[in-house]
């Protein structure tokens, strides 16, 4: 497969875009087929067997357009399908998992208070139980599902200061944040909220998202293959959903250049 071919980037709808948005920052020469799966989202309240279908079926849809890799950007799909689906393809598959190293490294060995917001499937899945596992004898850690931001992106509705703070406040306020030295977006949706995590968490409690990794990953992994871009190359991204109604398009556009 020829390095200038694309790279095939999904996720169960519009969350995913912050990570294209990333790679393409990132990796400017590289060709990004983005695929939002908003017509069945959200994934994180579905059967792990549902949401490996689904990831199956755009999996193979990349592949008939020859991506060189894959990058699942859902944590959710990650959880539930990317055994099944490296199993099932020879080209790289890269996974999304919620950042929680990075939260704990901030300690420098001092324990950490870490919230980490993610979708129900994430948090309930055995490959969330195996990262906490690695971390929770030095470490105190909370799970907290987030469901309703994800709709909010879904709704076009990141623009909506009341209803995005009412369901912060109604997610986080039994904590008290002065405690909390990160929370970390474990969820790619989660990372549009990012300036309204600012404002509701102090300013000593850091905000963590896996995007930046997961594009260096793909990097460091498409350099191993010899397969990056080559430097001449006019990188884009092409957006596609299979929501393909006018409303769906325009918020995808806008997400992207956001
Ligand atoms: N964006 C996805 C994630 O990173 C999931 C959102 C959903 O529930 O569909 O987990």
């Amino acid at each position: 497969m020829a390095s200038t071919a694309p790279i095939g980037v999904f996720d169960s709808g519009l969350g995913g875009i912050s990570v294209a948005r990333q790679i393409h920052r990132d990796m400017p020469h590289e060709h990004i087929l983005y695929f939002g799966d908003s017509a069945n989202a959200p994934y994180g309240t579905k059967t792990p067997q549902e949401v490996r279908t689904l990831s199956s079926a755009i999996v193979e849809r990349f592949m008939a357009r020859g991506v060189k890799a894959v990058v699942i950007a859902c944590n959710t799909a990650t959880s539930a399908a990317v055994n099944q689906l490296r199993d099932q393809y020879s080209i790289p598959i890269i996974g999304m998992e919620p950042a929680l190293k990075v939260a704990c490294d901030r300690g420098h060995g001092n324990p950490q208070r870490i919230i980490v917001a993610a979708t129900p499937l994430t948090l309930r899945e055995k490959k969330f139980s195996a990262l906490m596992s690695r971390f929770e004898s030095s470490h105190v850690i909370f799970r907290e599902p987030c469901p309703d931001l994800v709709e909010i992106v879904e709704h076009g509705q990141l623009d909506d200061r009341d209803l995005i703070m009412e369901t912060l406040h109604r997610y986080f306020d039994h904590y008290d944040l002065a405690t909390i030295d990160s929370i970390v977006l474990g969820c790619t949706h989660f990372v549009f909220f990012r300036s309204y995590f600012e404002r509701l968490a102090p300013s000593s409690t850091a905000i963590i998202d896996g995007n930046e990794g997961t594009a260096h990953h793909l990097e460091v992994v498409l350099e191993s293959w010899g397969k990056l871009a080559p430097a001449h190359a006019t990188g884009r991204v092409d957006l596609s959903n299979s929501d393909t109604s006018e409303r769906m398009t325009r918020l995808a556009r806008s997400l992207l250049t956001a």
